[in-house]
């Protein structure tokens, strides 16, 4: 816009010119002190962000026009990237409140100090479709866990499958990629029923456990507060001597495990493909908080010397009669995201 003529108060006779209007027609806001002001994103007031600079009324956008590259630069990162697995997922903020002490294993805040309550968020999940898939496939479900303890941030994750597909991460790859649609034909785009995975379950014996898991009813849930999280992995929890215990983390809803039936889940899927998000929405919206136990089985590495299987495999759990399961706290889910991009797609979890 070229400043040949002055801009024309649009309210001359009320002494309070809130508004000017340029050479183009275009409105001017003006700072007048009763209205929030219209910003750039580092806080500059600004006039007008429906109009570029240019060298002449059609001439061409000028480079030094930092408000529109600002706002283009700004528009342009609006999106990120999909996650590879388990994109397709439902994010809500809550708490958890410890019940039993675990000071005898380790030194960390949030399991040694009762009662205390620890703000989190959890993002529940399918696996193997897109962002934008059903909610109802036959599919592992997965969450993960962002603990806002006072001592730092602490990430957990849980599959409602107690084992994993492989032993060595060096297959993950290959095990997504057969997961996912065929490469040629692009679907199916949230299930495993089709010919790569299969191939790949066919070569890769150590998989046919959690084969047998995923054939069950856990793979179609009822609901995202149905779901079973297990840590898969053993993890180790140090107390202020150094001793070192072996700890499984597993989360149970308070709603118990409950599924679908086939024939449910494909109905459900074609009347509403956004079925396990709007019953969480619709869940935390009117105070049917959801919660979990979390459960530990705790074990010592000469315990561990005496199981008949290496339990530092993915593909092999520890029976509840070996290692009993004591519960130590519960997780609650109340308040549901202001912003569904800015929170539950930019929340960045941990991948095991
Ligand atoms: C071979 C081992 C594994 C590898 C290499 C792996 C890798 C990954 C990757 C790359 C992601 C996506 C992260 C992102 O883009 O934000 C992910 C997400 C996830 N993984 Fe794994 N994973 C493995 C095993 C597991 C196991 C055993 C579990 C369950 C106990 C698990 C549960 C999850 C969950 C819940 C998420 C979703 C986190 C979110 O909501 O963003 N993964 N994993």
């Amino acid at each position: 816009m070229s400043n040949d003529q002055p801009v024309k108060s649009k309210d001359d006779t009320s002494g309070n010119n809130k508004t000017q209007i340029g050479q183009g027609g275009e409105l001017h806001q003006l700072a007048d002190g009763e209205h929030a002001l219209l910003t750039t994103n580092q806080g500059l007031p600004l006039a007008d962000n429906q109009n570029s600079l240019k060298s002449n009324p059609s001439g061409p956008v000028l480079l030094e026009d930092f408000i529109l590259r600002e706002k283009i630069t700004h528009f342009d990162h609006e999106r990120i990237p999909e996650r590879i697995v388990h994109a397709r997922g439902t994010g809500v903020h809550g708490y958890f409140e410890l019940t039993h002490s675990l000071q005898q294993y380790t030194t960390a805040k949030i399991l040694t100090e009762v009662g205390e309550q620890t703000p989190l968020f959890t993002r529940i999940s399918t696996v193997a479709g897109g962002s934008g898939s059903v909610d109802t496939p036959r599919d592992v479900r997965g969450f993960a866990t962002k603990f806002y303890t006072k001592e730092g941030n602490w990430d957990l994750v849980g599959n409602n499958v107690p084992v994993f597909f492989i032993q060595d991460a060096i297959k993950f790859p290959d095990l997504v990629h057969a997961i996912k649609m065929e490469p040629d034909r692009g679907f199916p785009q949230s299930a495993t029923a089709h010919d790569t995975f299969w191939d790949f379950i066919s070569l890769t014996p150590e998989s046919m456990h959690m084969v047998m898991w995923i054939m069950s009813d856990r793979t179609i849930p009822r609901s995202l507060r149905m779901v079973e999280g297990f840590g898969v992995h053993s993890f180790r929890l140090i107390n202020e001597n150094g001793d070192s215990t072996f700890v499984k983390f597993h989360w149970r809803p308070k709603l118990g495990l409950q599924s679908m039936v086939w024939d449910e889940a494909v109905k459900t899927a074609g009347a509403d493909q956004d079925f396990m998000r709007r019953d969480m929405f619709e869940a935390i919206e009117t105070g049917n908080f959801p919660e979990w136990d979390l459960a530990v089985q705790l074990f010592t590495a000469a315990e561990a010397d005496q199981f008949p299987f290496d339990h530092l495999d993915a593909t092999k759990l520890i029976p509840e009669e070996l290692v009993p399961l004591q519960v130590i706290g519960r997780m609650v889910l109340d308040r549901w995201p202001n912003n569904f991009f800015a929170e539950t797609e930019q929340v960045a979890l941990p991948i095991t």
